[in-house]
């Protein structure tokens, strides 16, 4: 019988070292100090280049982590005998960001004199820095991710919230994930950053128009034509400063300002509250949206001798 549990026991240490040890801020403070800085380098540069660039980089990271957990599989090129990710219906024509982290893979591993930092990092770093780098939160990223050797589109069309979903859905999706209502209405703010392209909330503007501010609707509707497939890549902000991390889109939001269906739905059920709550308090966004983004960024990850650190974030080793 002690035979038995000191067996349990091994077997259990075994299971940890396989994938199982915690992700942790100073990770890569020994092996290679200059890592974290010489990522926040090449984000600032692109950043500075193209401020939409850091609203890229942030739902590159969200995408990684609800596809099998925050492993990498999204920056996997599709082959020919291989299919990824980046065509799945969420991220064809829509999540960008994949040349800035090749620039930050060759950075970091030029800094490190090695391949020691892996590419799923990589993402949550960038997508850390870009935050700080357009006026949001800092927060210490959890660090120690591995990356996946595989990927998955089919994972990818069912994991991803689509913005056509009512807030039953988004709940559940978010709860799928691990993550709570308070999570999906905290998580949604990252839309004061960024863009959308008119396919994603067409019916809005001439379905759903006696829930859209009005003077709003006439300015997206001049962008977005009625005809499906007429404009489908025009973009509009998301929030009425895309380039800057505030509490715009929750005031946007209760001004009936919404752009995504999605984004109008967190005003359909008991969440409405929390809007209200963020959209009075910037302060309590910027530390609610910290910890939700660690949270977030540590689903499911791949540690200790799981998965590899890839050499090119595109590709597995071998
Ligand atoms: C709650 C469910 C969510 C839905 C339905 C949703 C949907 C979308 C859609 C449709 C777009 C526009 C994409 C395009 O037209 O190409 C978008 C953009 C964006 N999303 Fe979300 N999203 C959600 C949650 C999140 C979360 C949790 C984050 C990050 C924490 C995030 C970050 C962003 C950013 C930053 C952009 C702008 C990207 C850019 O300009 O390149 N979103 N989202
Ligand atoms: C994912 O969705 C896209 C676009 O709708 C579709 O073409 C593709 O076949 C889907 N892939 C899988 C594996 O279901
Ligand atoms: C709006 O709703 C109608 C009827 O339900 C539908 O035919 C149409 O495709 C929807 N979308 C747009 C953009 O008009």
């Amino acid at each position: 019988m002690a035979s038995f549990f000191v067996a349990m026991v091994a077997l259990a240490m075994l299971a940890t070292a396989i994938n199982g040890q915690p992700l942790v801020p100073h990770f890569y403070d020994k092996v290679c100090p200059a890592a974290l800085p010489a990522i926040k380098k090449v984000v600032e540069e692109a950043v500075a280049a193209e401020p939409r660039m850091g609203a890229s980089l942030l739902r590159l990271h969200f995408h990684d982590c609800f596809v099998n957990g925050c492993d990498g599989s999204i920056l996997l090129d599709d082959t020919p005998f291989f299919t990824g990710e980046k065509n799945a219906a969420p991220n064809a024509n829509s999540v960008r960001g994949f040349d800035v982290i090749d620039r930050i893979k060759v950075a970091v591993d030029a800094a490190c004199k090695g391949n020691v930092v892996s590419c799923a990092d990589v993402v949550a770093v960038a997508a850390r820095d870009s935050i700080v780098a357009l006026g949001g939160p800092s927060y210490e990223v959890p660090l120690g991710r591995r990356d996946a050797r595989a990927a998955s589109q089919a994972a990818a069309n069912n994991s991803i919230p689509a913005p056509t979903f009512d807030l039953g859905r988004l709940v559940s999706n978010f709860a799928e994930h691990g993550l709570t209502a308070q999570d999906l209405v905290v998580l949604s703010g990252a839309h004061t950053l960024g863009f959308s392209r008119c396919t994603n909330f067409r019916d809005r503007l001439y379905n759903e128009t006696a829930t859209l501010d009005a003077s709003l609707a006439a300015q997206l509707r001049a962008r977005c034509p009625r005809a499906d497939g007429d404009g489908d890549d025009n973009l509009a902000p998301l929030d009425p400063t895309p380039a800057r991390f505030d509490g715009g889109y929750y005031a946007s939001l209760l001004r009936s300002g919404g752009v995504l269906h999605s984004d109008h739905q967190l005003l359909a059920g008991p969440t409405e509250g929390l809007v209200r709550l963020y959209g009075a308090d910037h302060e309590a966004f910027r530390r609610d949206f910290a910890v939700a983004m660690v949270r977030m960024g540590s689903l499911s990850p791949l540690t200790g001798i799981s998965g590899e650190i890839r050499a090119n974030c595109r590709k597995v080793n071998y």
